[in-house]
């Protein structure tokens, strides 16, 4: 078994090649199916869903715009704290079905904030799709939609992943070695 190390952690395979297409198929089916007869706009949530989204708009075959954002996070002054802020955004959504992209759904925060930046801009519907999920870390109450593959609550990398900022370009999905 292919051991590797980033930093200061060993990780092992856990999610292989093969598997990823499976279950990357499996949701943009599932998507094509829901979606017949509208035109959904793909929001991708950088930097972690690029390789997923890529493979799964490739398994897309509805006449779709797609597009990427990104939350960003700041110091703000003292009374507000931490500012965080939605990047990227130059479609106007209101009316539009949007179904977002992510690479894993682990508390819910992150989605919970996207969520409601994006509910201010008046869609006409929220989709969320996300590779990976980890039920039990999961404490918001938002359908996840569409899910690649639920995962225990572990911590995982590649295929979009990283751990500080490294090792998003592996192929498939590995797992810290504890
Ligand atoms: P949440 O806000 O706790 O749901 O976490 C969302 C974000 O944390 C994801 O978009 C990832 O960037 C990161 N994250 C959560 N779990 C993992 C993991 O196991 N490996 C790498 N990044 C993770």
């Amino acid at each position: 078994m292919e051991i590797i190390t980033v930093k200061d952690k060993q990780f092992k395979p856990f999610i292989s090649e093969a598997e990823l297409r499976d279950a990357i198929g499996q949701v943009a089916q599932k998507i094509n199916n829901d979606y017949q007869g509208k035109s959904p706009l793909f929001l991708g949530v950088l930097n972690g869903s690029f390789m997923f989204f890529s493979d799964l708009l490739k398994g897309i075959d509805l006449v779709c715009e797609v597009s990427f954002v990104k939350l960003a996070s700041y110091e703000g002054t003292s009374s507000t704290g931490k500012v965080e802020e939605l990047i990227g955004l130059n479609e106007d959504l209101t009316g539009r079905d949007i179904i977002l992209v992510e690479d894993i759904v682990d508390t819910g925060n992150t989605l919970e904030k996207l969520y409601q930046m994006l509910l201010d801009k008046n869609p006409a519907s929220i989709k969320i799709a996300t590779l990976l999920f980890k039920p039990e870390a999961y404490h918001k109450t938002y359908p996840i939609d569409y899910v690649g593959k639920e995962i225990p609550n572990a911590f995982v990398l590649g295929f979009g992943l990283d751990y500080d900022g490294l090792a998003r370009n592996l192929s498939s999905i590995y797992v810290l070695n504890e």
